[in-house]
């Protein structure tokens, strides 16, 4: 240390040398204000921030979306993502009542899903709303058929959903290495390739509320690890699936 660094350390406090550092104080603009600009991920301004990374993620898997596919909610990725690759589409809802469900279970106990059954699980942003989340993991090893595949993306930095609160609950927001502890867990470390995708900007923007059109790819795209928005998970259970008898 020179002996200038040392005069000022001595006699500078900390939060000047720290504000000189980062280049002056930093000016909050819009976002100084209680209220977010989007209290629905952005929905309402264009593409929410986290689809941007959830589409570009199934994008990358498109070719692992086919035979009989399991959704939650509803069935557009299989759609979008699978086309003609899928033979079946099924819809998990956990309560009675959505029309294009055609499995009511409980992933956390397994409950109405059949064993076995799917070659492909697409779960996007539904383990946030899981309490038991090694029971999650169990009911998912256990529905896919041998070889089969389950694409995962969980929220990481992300605005609290109040819609899933007051239904199903929201309980936890997963980093990669919790998400990677439980899918290993259940699949055998080999098995299991977990990512993840965001940077300080995506996250800020996310959080107040801005929508995906609103940042540049050059600042939606490069990952910092210390901002994971969004985390995602490809996890294959081992063996081959049985052919189907003619
Ligand atoms: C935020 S939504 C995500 C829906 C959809 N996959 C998507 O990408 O928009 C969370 C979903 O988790 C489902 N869910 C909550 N708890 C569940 C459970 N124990 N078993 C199965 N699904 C559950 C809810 O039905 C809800 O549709």
């Amino acid at each position: 240390m020179s002996i200038l660094d040392r005069i000022v350390r001595r006699f500078v406090p900390l939060s000047v040398r720290v504000w000189w550092r980062r280049g002056g104080a930093l000016n909050l603009g819009d976002l100084r204000s209680m209220e977010p600009v989007s209290r629905v991920f952005g929905g309402d301004r264009g593409l929410p921030i986290c689809r941007w990374y959830i589409t570009r993620f199934l994008e990358s898997h498109a070719g692992r979306v086919r035979g009989r596919v399991l959704e939650v909610a509803g069935n557009e990725y299989t759609r979008r993502y699978g086309g003609a690759q899928v033979t079946h589409s099924d819809v998990l809802m956990v309560v009675e009542g959505n029309p294009v469900a055609t499995i009511v279970g409980d992933l956390q106990t397994g409950a109405g899903i059949p064993e076995g059954a799917f070659d492909t699980i697409i779960l996007t942003q539904v383990l946030q709303c899981v309490f038991d989340l090694q029971g999650a993991m169990r009911t998912i090893h256990r529905a896919l058929a041998p070889g089969g595949t389950v694409l995962i993306t969980a929220p990481a930095i992300a605005p609290v959903s109040q819609y899933d609160v007051e239904r199903w609950g929201e309980f936890w927001h997963l980093t990669p290495q919790s998400l990677t502890r439980l899918l290993a867990t259940e699949f055998g470390d080999e098995q299991v390739q977990v990512g993840a995708c965001g940077n300080h900007i995506a996250a800020h923007a996310y959080l107040a509320g801005m929508a995906a059109e609103e940042l540049t790819e050059q600042e939606l795209a490069p990952y910092d690890p210390d901002y994971p928005v969004v985390i995602t998970a490809v996890a294959t259970k081992s063996g081959t699936r049985a052919a189907t008898p003619a």
